[in-house]
């Protein structure tokens, strides 16, 4: 409760990880005239005294899937290790349901939290500073911590403090649905074209309907066809594993895994294909372009 009290200008932030996430984060913070420095090595941000200093520390760095091994919290891990002393540590990486509870396992001196974050890459600074939701997964030992946070954090107009594995599962779900709607609107892309039916017409009178909206139905979105990134792929692949190793079979994310699979390999065809045009064009050997 004694926490709550805390102005947040009083509150010395460190960021782990200064990318996309962790670069944005830190410019909402500066923005509010909130102390904030990123502890970044790869990046030459290299003064472990960052994370020392803080009161709070967010965790942003990358959580791929490499296969094989599948879900890769190495560097995750070793950010968390990189935190001295007892302090909040805030999870924004994108991790799989569990991770914030095990963590708090693992290294109980820390207050543990999970705030996933929606933001888009092409639009990270302004979906940063203007969330649509605020979400502050907690465990036991971190649930004193959420509205402290939620004062620092951007205000949302939905806002909600849950159990951890919620806000972790919550996070991938969205995440899955957004997949399943790309590929979802490429299959109708398709049978439209196959039909001679124009698709922009179709996905217009479709996006209106507000229970669907408008966003991923465009099937050229960024000029190339399926879903791509940093994050929806590596996302889904993780979240499959994951489901297996429960023993579900989601068939739904795994089949708009497969069309994405589908559309992303035509993908590789076509650039080729249009390598091999440009270097004919060029009067170049077609190997060339390979
Ligand atoms: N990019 C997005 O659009 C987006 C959106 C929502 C969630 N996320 C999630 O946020 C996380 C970060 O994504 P990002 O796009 O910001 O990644 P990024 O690759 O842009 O940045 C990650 C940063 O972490 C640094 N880093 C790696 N290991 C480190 C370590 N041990 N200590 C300190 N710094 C370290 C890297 O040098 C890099 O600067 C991922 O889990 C991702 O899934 C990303």
């Amino acid at each position: 409760m004694e926490r709550t009290a805390v102005r947040p200008e009083d509150t010395s932030i460190a960021i782990i990880g200064e990318g996309v996430v962790g670069g944005a984060l830190r410019r909402w913070f500066e923005s509010r005239r909130i102390g904030a420095g990123s502890y970044d090595p790869p990046k030459g941000l290299a003064d472990k005294g960052v994370v020392e200093r803080a009161d709070i520390v967010f965790i942003c760095v990358p959580t791929p899937y490499a296969r094989g091994r599948g879900f890769d919290d190495a560097m995750l891990l070793t950010a968390a290790r990189a935190v001295g002393g007892e302090k909040t540590v805030v999870i924004k990486s994108t991790v799989l349901p569990g991770t914030t509870a095990m963590l708090q396992e693992r290294l109980p001196q820390h207050r543990w939290i999970f705030n996933p974050e929606f933001l888009r890459e092409a639009s990270a600074l302004e979906d940063m500073m203007r969330p649509d939701r605020q979400i502050i997964g907690c465990t036991p030992q971190s649930a004193g911590e959420a509205e402290r946070l939620l004062a620092l954090l951007p205000p949302a107009p939905f806002v909600r403090v849950c159990a951890s594995g919620e806000a972790e599962m919550a996070k991938y779900m969205a995440n899955s649905f957004l997949a399943a709607k790309v590929s979802f609107a490429n299959e109708f892309h398709d049978l439209c074209v196959r039909m001679g039916i124009d698709y922009a017409g179709v996905r217009d009178v479709v996006a209106a309907d507000e229970r669907i909206g408008a966003s991923h139905l465009d099937v050229f979105a960024g000029g190339y066809r399926g879903y791509g990134g940093k994050c929806l792929p590596k996302d889904s692949m993780a979240l499959l594993e994951l489901a297996r190793s429960f023993g579900v079979d989601m068939r739904m994310v795994s089949a708009a895994r497969d069309v994405n699979e589908d559309l992303t390999a035509a993908r590789g065809e076509e650039s080729l294909r249009q390598a091999r045009i440009a270097a004919l064009e060029r009067d170049e050997p077609a190997e060339a372009a390979a």
